[in-house]
């Protein structure tokens, strides 16, 4: 019999580890049980965790209690996210901890500070290009700045969220120097081949992520005479997780990382970690036992810790990084729901939600086990029209030809749109266009002639965000969407940033707007308190807890998507009207929905039926208890 622990800390972490064993040690027996070295990793690796535990703060520690007693702190409705580059927002960390009375009057209890590790110089990828995991970028401030600014956002009681980008560090980092300098054991840490052949085979079945400025997967050094494996661009070098070492390495900087007090890790570019021949090399099955065998890791050393898993894919993709199957429960916590941001966007050029009602009820289930997703109608990266051809087909579409309206649309190009955008990565060889542009201007702001065209336009802005507020779900709101920010077109004067037009709604605060934000005059002003308002209705809306069903319902009406909240309490149906026109919906059929009280929580305010009908005006957005 194992001898007992006596100290309450170790014995907490023999629980913990006793806990989470099944998830994590069948997952590396599978990845590198073949693996020499295996047997020396599993006691690295085993020690690793137990040095991080021993690092952990005691205030941290004290928080992992709390949440193992309350894990579904991140599912509830009082859970809404702001998103931003720390720079842009701030200045630096420190100008951080003066604009939190803001966020706390926005109503946001979450940030995701873009990527704030140390990053090359130059050129980062807007930093994801990783120089060194351990460091802070200087730009924005010293480790201990950060771990203050992460204190006090605890003390607020808000969460934060960091970058560990786990596709691909910087060529700058101090492992890939180490590989170019002729290092055999730093070469294996990422993909290097000696002559072409290798990279060619695998080369016909991959697709490029940025095929305007950074064309291949592979760039070649002849000056160390490698062909390196460059998913995204020439500076970031795809890690090699087939080698075990990686796997110890990473997850030693994951749990430096929670233990400086984040509360969330966005696992960026997780779905390209696996590579196989002959396949797209995109969410392989081992990647998903990676990212299982990483969360397993963080419930040991750092349970307060939540991953966010970016994988933006197709539907059917998609769902697996919030674990299916073996995985169900003990995947990510968090996941990009991309097919509702797209499906907005597309129900909004062609006012007509029946591919979304399709995509949406088709393709993911009512309910998940231990996670949710980040629901978001804008972000930092371009949109890119994830819609299927098999989905397109089933509303007697063309994918191709829908797409590519999609992009028009979006672009500004076609006749009639609202929107005005900047196209991304054309693809010639696939038609592929993908599209940048703030919020406000693809909802038609920044093109707007009258005052009818500016209110459709904030309208569409506020039924966005009413819309990611109840789905089920963590609201990620991108900063300046709040104030209704058009594109930024600087960018284009700015070498490093010149090529990518993910810049243009990217923009810096307009602190200007935010000053007058309480007005109600401008359009910056009527935003930001439509949204407040939308962000106080979710926290007042128990019923919207992620974990409770979200199902879709076809309602009949073209324009019309319906969104169904099963709580115990009682259901909530959320109607949104994606078109200028008016609709009536009958009040037999909100009946047959469960609608009884016919109060709208939203507005909170009784609705008044004409003739036995609820009008929707333009853009209206309903949650109907
Ligand atoms: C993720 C980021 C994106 C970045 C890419 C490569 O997709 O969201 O901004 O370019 O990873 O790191």
């Amino acid at each position: 019999m194992a001898k007992a622990v006596t100290k309450p800390d170790d014995l907490i972490f023999q629980l913990r580890l006793a806990r989470s064993a099944p998830d994590l040690w069948p997952m590396l027996d599978a990845l590198y049980g073949s693996h020499p070295a295996y047997a020396q990793f599993r006691q690295d690796l085993l020690s690793a965790l137990a040095e991080a535990w021993k690092d952990r703060p005691a205030d941290l520690k004290q928080l992992d209690l709390a949440r193992d007693l309350e894990p579904d702190w991140f599912q509830r409705a009082d859970m809404a996210g702001y998103v931003f580059y720390i720079d842009r927002f701030a200045g630096n960390l420190k100008g951080v901890l003066d604009k939190l009375d803001y966020l706390a009057d926005l109503g946001v209890s979450y940030v995701h500070f873009m990527p704030c590790l140390k990053p090359r110089p130059g050129d980062s990828d807007g930093g994801y290009s990783v120089m060194d995991y351990r460091a802070i970028n200087p730009a924005y401030g010293t480790l201990k700045d950060f771990k203050a600014v992460a204190k006090e956002l605890r003390g607020r009681g808000i969460s934060l969220c960091i970058d560990l980008v786990l596709n691909h560090t910087a060529k700058e980092h101090e492992w890939a120097e180490k590989a170019k300098a002729g290092d055999a054991t730093y070469q294996d840490y990422f993909l290097m081949f000696d002559s072409p052949e290798i990279p060619q085979a695998y080369e016909k079945t991959l697709v490029e992520v940025f095929p305007d400025n950074a064309p291949g997967n592979f760039t070649h050094y002849p000056e160390i005479g490698k062909y390196v494996w460059t998913t995204f661009n020439e500076h970031q070098w795809d890690l090699n997780w087939a080698n075990p070492q990686v796997f110890l390495e990473i997850t030693k900087i994951m749990l430096h990382l929670a233990n400086t007090g984040v509360d969330v890790l966005r696992l960026d570019a997780v779905a390209f970690m696996w590579k196989r021949l002959g396949t797209r090399c995109q969410s392989e099955p081992e990647v998903h036992m990676i990212l299982q065998a990483l969360r397993a890791c963080s419930r040991i050393a750092a349970p307060a810790v939540i991953h966010l898993e970016e994988a933006i894919v197709s539907p059917q993709e998609m769902l697996p990084y919030l674990g299916r199957g073996r995985h169900d429960g003990r995947e990510g916590n968090l996941a990009y729901h991309n097919s509702l941001m797209v499906q907005f966007w597309s129900a909004l050029a062609t006012r007509d939600t029946r591919l979304m009602t399709h995509v949406l009820a088709t393709h993911f289930p009512d309910r998940l086990t231990n996670a949710t997703y980040a629901t978001y109608i804008r972000c930092h990266d371009d949109i890119g029209w994830a819609i299927t051809d098999e989905d397109a087909m089933a509303l007697d579409m063309s994918g191709p030809a829908h797409r590519t309206y999609l992009s028009d649309f979006y672009e500004g190009d076609f006749p009639g749109s609202f929107a005005q955008g900047v196209l991304f990565q054309v693809n010639e060889a696939t038609g592929d266009k993908r599209i940048s542009g703030s919020f406000a201007s693809l909802a038609g702001l920044e093109k707007a002639q009258s005052l009818a065209d500016s209110e459709h336009a904030l309208q569409r802005i506020l039924m966005g965000h009413a819309l990611i507020a109840c789905f089920g779900g963590i609201p990620l709101i991108y900063m300046g969407d709040e104030l209704a920010m058009l594109n930024d077109y600087s960018y284009r004067d700015n070498p490093d940033h010149a090529h990518d037009s993910r810049w243009v709604h990217r923009p810096k605060m307009d602190w200007d707007a935010a000053a007058t934000r309480h007005s109600g005059e401008s359009a910056a002003s009527r935003t930001f308190l439509g949204v407040q308002h939308i962000l106080s209705r979710r926290r007042a809306t128990a019923g919207l807890h992620a974990a409770h069903p979200t199902k879709i319902l076809p309602t009949g009406h073209d324009a019309i998507f319906a969104v169904q909240r099963q709580a115990p309490t009682g259901n909530i149906l959320c109607l949104f009207n994606f078109s200028e026109h008016w609709q009536h919906v009958s009040g037999g059929w909100l009946r047959a929905q469960g609608v009884t009280q016919f109060h709208d929580a939203l507005s909170y305010a009784p609705v008044i039926l004409h003739g036995d009908h609820l009008a929707l005006p333009p853009f209206a957005r309903v949650w109907l208890i």
